[in-house]
């Protein structure tokens, strides 16, 4: 007879061909089913969109008729694995949330917001539980691109309320605009904006999940501090467009983040070309300026996303594209730029698998 221990040894022997480490060790065996000699699992992968995944099930099926010839393995399959940002505090505030980022950039107006939402969407299509947290207190947009307009409900958790974020297209999602009569302006101070924006990461029930995605204001003040120092960030991404202002602003950014220990994951270029009605690509706002960026902080590009009139609209009708016209052309850039983002965070929650503990 063979047992799941048998299993899992041949398993700690096969890598996980992105990230280059073996199954076991990635904690990736997400279903083992073994009936006698009948054996059925799934197995975690860092990219959904695997190039060979025939070459690697073939690979998986040799290892086991190498060491159990009398072994029927009827089912290998892979659905997206997440490496957790091992973090002490993170997990005491937030038990279940394995990854948290921040959308960010010196700039307003930019794209962060319209990043952010497509970015939750994305990574929520290559299968990750995801949630998203409108840290722009001042001015929430994550209401109107997700067409949401509802109070999100209240619950009792051990003799706490606690309020439960509001699901729309698989995405967990909480705004200071769903607390918010209509049209109300939002003039707080700081120190207020500050305890909102606490409040979203310690009074919801997020429960569960692989990223939970921050957007934020523009620039490099209270809110990016509060959320620093309130929870360890697993990264930064850093949203510009080609302008030299703008990529002037990003350095900013990116200069806050590392100041306060909260490494960028990467760089996202937007608005980066408009498509011409020949088809061209013209380069409005100068071209180059991402990769110059991610070269100069040694840093990922995970994209550039061009102007297209479809990607505002949907915004604007409360359906992020990747979700309105998921086979678009840009949505596929939009798609590319979540996978990037997942090998960065598990790459670099593999370095650094165990933070030191915080002791004051
Ligand atoms: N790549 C793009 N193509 C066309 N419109 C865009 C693009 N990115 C953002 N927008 C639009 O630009 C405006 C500002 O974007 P937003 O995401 O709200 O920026 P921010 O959050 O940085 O202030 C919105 O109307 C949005 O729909
Ligand atoms: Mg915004």
């Amino acid at each position: 007879m063979i047992t799941e221990k048998q299993i899992l040894d041949v398993l700690g022997k096969i890598k996980e061909p992105v990230l280059n480490k073996d199954f076991v060790t990635l904690d990736f065996i997400k279903r083992l089913s073994l009936n006698g000699n009948n054996l059925q699992i799934t197995l975690g992968i860092t990219d959904v969109e695997y190039n060979d995944f025939p070459g690697l099930k073939n690979s998986i099926l040799w290892h086991f008729k190498e060491a159990y010839p009398e072994l029927e393995v009827s089912r290998v399959d892979f659905i997206l694995g997440v490496v957790n940002h091992a973090d002490k505090q993170k997990d005491k505030l937030m038990p279940g949330v394995k990854n948290t980022i921040a959308v960010a950039s010196g700039k307003g107006g930019v794209g962060k917001s319209t990043v952010a939402a497509n970015l939750a969407a994305s990574l929520a299509l290559q299968g990750a539980k995801v949630g998203l947290i409108d840290a722009d207190i001042y001015g929430p947009s994550i209401p109107l691109m997700f067409g949401v307009n509802e109070r999100p409900k209240v619950i009792g958790s051990n003799g706490k309320n606690k309020l439960m974020p509001v699901t729309k297209y698989d995405i967990k999602l909480m705004s200071i605009g769903f607390l918010m009569e209509d049209n109300t302006a939002v003039v707080w101070r700081g120190p207020m904006a500050s305890s909102a924006l606490k409040q979203f990461m310690t009074e919801v029930q997020w429960e569960n999940l692989d990223y939970l995605v921050f957007d934020m204001p523009p620039g490099t003040g209270d809110i990016q501090l509060t959320l620093s120092q309130t929870i360890p960030l697993t990264g930064a991404v850093i949203v510009s467009t080609p302008q030299d202002i703008s990529l002037a602003d990003a350095r900013k950014g990116y200069l806050m983040f590392e100041k306060v220990n909260v490494p960028t994951l990467g760089f996202i270029e937007n608005m980066s070309y408009y498509m011409n009605a020949e088809g061209e690509k013209d380069y409005i706002f100068g071209q180059g300026g991402g990769k110059k960026l991610s070269e100069e902080y040694k840093t990922a590009l995970l994209g550039e996303i061009p102007i297209v009139t479809k990607i505002r609209e949907a915004g604007d009708k409360g359906k992020p594209i990747v979700i309105d016209s998921p086979d678009s052309e840009v949505s596929q850039i939009y798609k590319s730029i979540a996978r990037n983002l997942i090998v960065e965070i598990n790459k670099k929650n593999l370095l650094a698998p165990q933070a030191p503990e915080i002791i004051i």
